[in-house]
């Protein structure tokens, strides 16, 4: 990504559960001198309860709409920052406008295998999505969400065989 695609846009970084966006997130948002800012975290933070919970006592249309307003107000935001997205942020269309349209989001899609996914979310336990047959459910979200990421990304990066570093140094570069 060249300097000045980047002076005042958001990275905004979008992806399958797994694909390193927190982590990512993190590492780029130290490079940059920015902030980041999770939304799943300031879900959290603004409903006074873990997403499980959430899921569990609301239902997931209620996590959805919550996470819309806070992806709404985390673009807002003056200064550019590095945003990590939920997984399934762009399954509501509202989203995927949002993350289209706006001129100050420069859209990372951390693309990974569902192998690659499956192996780092094994024994990881507070995915309400993945209670069931995790594997099954990760190829199949993947599969229904591969168009979704493809069309809000201005940049996709694969994360397979690939550290953190590695991934940072692939969206600056
Ligand atoms: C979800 C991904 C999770 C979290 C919720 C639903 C999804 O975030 O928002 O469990 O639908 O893919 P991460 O992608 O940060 O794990």
């Amino acid at each position: 990504m060249h300097p000045s695609e980047l002076a005042d846009r958001h990275v905004v970084l979008v992806g399958m559960m797994g694909a390193g966006k927190s982590t990512v997130g993190e590492a780029l948002a130290a490079r940059l001198g920015r902030q980041f800012a999770d939304t799943d975290e300031l879900v959290e933070a603004t409903a006074k309860a873990t997403v499980r919970e959430i899921f569990e006592v609301h239902g997931e249309a209620e996590f959805r709409r919550l996470e819309g307003v806070i992806l709404h107000h985390a673009l807002q935001v003056i200064e550019p920052g590095v945003i990590g997205c939920g997984g399934g942020v762009v399954t509501q269309v509202g989203n995927r406008r949002l993350l289209d349209d706006a001129d100050r989001a420069f859209v990372v899609w951390l693309r990974a295998r569902p192998d690659t996914l499956a192996a780092r979310l094994a024994g990881v336990a507070n995915r309400p999505l993945l209670d069931d047959d995790a594997t099954t459910a990760i190829r199949q979200l993947a599969d229904d969400r591969a168009g979704w990421y493809a069309e809000v990304a201005d940049l996709v990066v694969d994360v397979d065989d690939r550290n953190v570093g590695e991934v940072v140094e692939a969206i600056l570069s």
